[in-house]
């Protein structure tokens, strides 16, 4: 199934190394990433889910859940947690999905076969409290991820979903965002009153409203 930005995230009930889950009950309240990769065994995987794993202080903050998945058996899973937690330093403790027959991968279209016919993958998608789908980054087996990254836009969206802002390239939590044009001049400086820098009409910097 094709997925697009403000869709529905699928629910579905999976085998994964934490038990058996329904994606909605595990989300409950919470943000999530779901976020497939290549296969068990891979280097590239290994340290991906290492860094999740190191950052789940900074996940939790955001009140965000993390959810792997592999098309590879969960017996394969419970060896390879062992060798990330021991070549990362880390403790994965996150649920890495079973999803021996691509139900999921299906789903959330994890499979580009002009890639790999079998294989999922790099696919993340970031998944409000609303269970709609807010970003989806894909990037092919060799290149890992940044996980930073996904903390940066988790960062972001958040702020966006609260207030009427964006937030510019390459923007860093901390750093001033954008009033959003359907927003008038007029009704900005009511409701920013930390104050705009107004560079353009169009272009109106305010410093985070929180
Ligand atoms: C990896 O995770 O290292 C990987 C997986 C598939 C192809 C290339 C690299």
């Amino acid at each position: 199934m094709r997925l697009r930005l403000g869709d529905q995230a699928p629910n579905f009930q999976a085998k994964t190394t934490e038990g058996p889950i329904d994606f909605y009950e595990f989300l409950g309240d919470s943000w999530g990433i779901l976020f497939s990769h290549p296969a068990d065994y891979t280097p590239v995987c290994t340290t991906e889910l290492g860094k999740t794993a190191l950052l789940k202080q900074a996940f939790e903050k955001r009140n965000v859940k993390a959810l792997a998945l592999s098309v590879d058996p969960l017996d394969k899973h419970f060896g390879w947690k062992q060798d990330i937690n021991e070549t990362q330093n880390c403790e994965v403790d996150f649920p890495i999905i079973a999803d021996e027959d691509r139900t999921i991968a299906g789903l959330y279209d994890m499979i580009h076969p002009n890639a790999s016919a079998t294989a999922t993958v790099r696919s993340l998608f970031v998944i409000g409290p609303d269970k709609t789908i807010k970003l989806m980054i894909t990037y092919p087996a060799s290149t890992g991820r940044n996980f930073n990254e996904v903390l940066r836009v988790i960062d972001s969206l958040q702020l966006t979903a609260k207030f009427s802002v964006a937030t510019p390239a390459n923007w860093e939590n901390g750093e001033d965002v954008i009033v959003v044009p359907s927003i008038s001049t007029e009704d900005a400086e009511k409701k920013f009153p930390k104050g705009l820098n107004i560079v353009k009409p169009y272009l109106r910097y305010t410093p985070v409203p929180e």
